[in-house]
């Protein structure tokens, strides 16, 4: 078996294991499953995004400022059964931006993206081509979850749409990661099967876009697996071209 494959294994769904003493420091949220498993304290590693590498520390200052701006937003219904807004995290310095559908219910209990089932799922996705959270930043097509997890509705996700654009106008990704048909729909405007959509790299506002499956549907359909890999090698691939550092330990190169 592919050896970066094997990384993701079955999905068994513990933590993710990586290399001790890979790890960064300073990025990412203050505590959570994927720092738990780090080991030593390990060299900072640079930031990799457009914006970072122009401007330094404003990635962090103005998506904090997109934050502060949504504030306890109301503009649509989810906001009435919410518990959490799921703003999204990671370190908006990075180069990689993932895009999910929106909030489950293990993220609106501690308002954090992708910590549930499907998100442990997405960490062993990220390090089978060296990536961790730590280095990306993540974020859902809309902040607050859908009741019974259904898919956000039209108007939900327009009235959600200004929030991603202005972090991915903070961040300025080098490459955009959309799972799923609700961040390909949103992103890209396609509603063809997402079978056919992943075949092509595509662009938003000049960003190059990889559509691969949701990991909530590999947890369904075990088939799913070969083309989310043959996917994220293509991540990589264009990561590797911008020279956008992916840094975690288990990719060999
Ligand atoms: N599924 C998503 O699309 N986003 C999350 O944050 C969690 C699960
Ligand atoms: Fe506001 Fe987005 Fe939540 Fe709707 S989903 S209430 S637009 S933050
Ligand atoms: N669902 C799948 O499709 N594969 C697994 O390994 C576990 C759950």
């Amino acid at each position: 078996m592919d050896p970066l494959w094997a990384a993701i294994g079955s999905f068994g769904i513990e933590t993710v294991h990586l290399p001790a003493g890979r790890r960064p420091s300073g990025w990412g949220p203050a505590s959570g499953p994927a720092k738990a498993a780090g080991g030593d304290t390990p060299a900072p590693v640079r930031a990799g995004g457009r914006k970072a590498v122009e401007n330094g520390s404003s990635a962090l200052d103005s998506i904090a400022g997109v934050r502060e701006r949504l504030g306890s937003c109301e503009a649509c219904r989810l906001s009435k059964t919410r518990n959490s807004i799921v703003f999204g995290e990671g370190n908006p310095c990075s180069g990689v931006l993932v895009v999910g559908e929106g909030p489950g219910a293990s993220e609106d209990e501690t308002g954090r993206p992708f910590v549930g089932r499907a998100g442990q799922l997405l960490d062993r996705i990220l390090a089978s081509v060296g990536l961790d959270r730590e280095c990306c930043y993540i974020a859902n097509v809309v902040k607050c979850r859908p009741p019974a997890n259904r898919v956000p509705s039209q108007d939900e996700a327009d009235a959600c749409a200004w929030v991603l654009d202005a972090q991915i106008e903070a961040i300025g990704p080098g490459v955009i990661l959309a799972l799923g048909a609700t961040a390909m729909a949103r992103l890209l405007g396609l509603k063809c099967p997402l079978g056919q959509a992943r075949a092509a790299v595509h662009d938003y506002r000049g960003i190059p876009v990889v559509v691969t499956y949701h990991p909530a549907a590999l947890l369904r359909t075990e088939a799913l697996k070969r083309p989310v890999w043959d996917d994220m090698k293509k991540l990589r691939r264009l990561m590797d071209e911008a020279g956008l550092p992916r840094r975690t330990g288990i990719d060999a190169g």
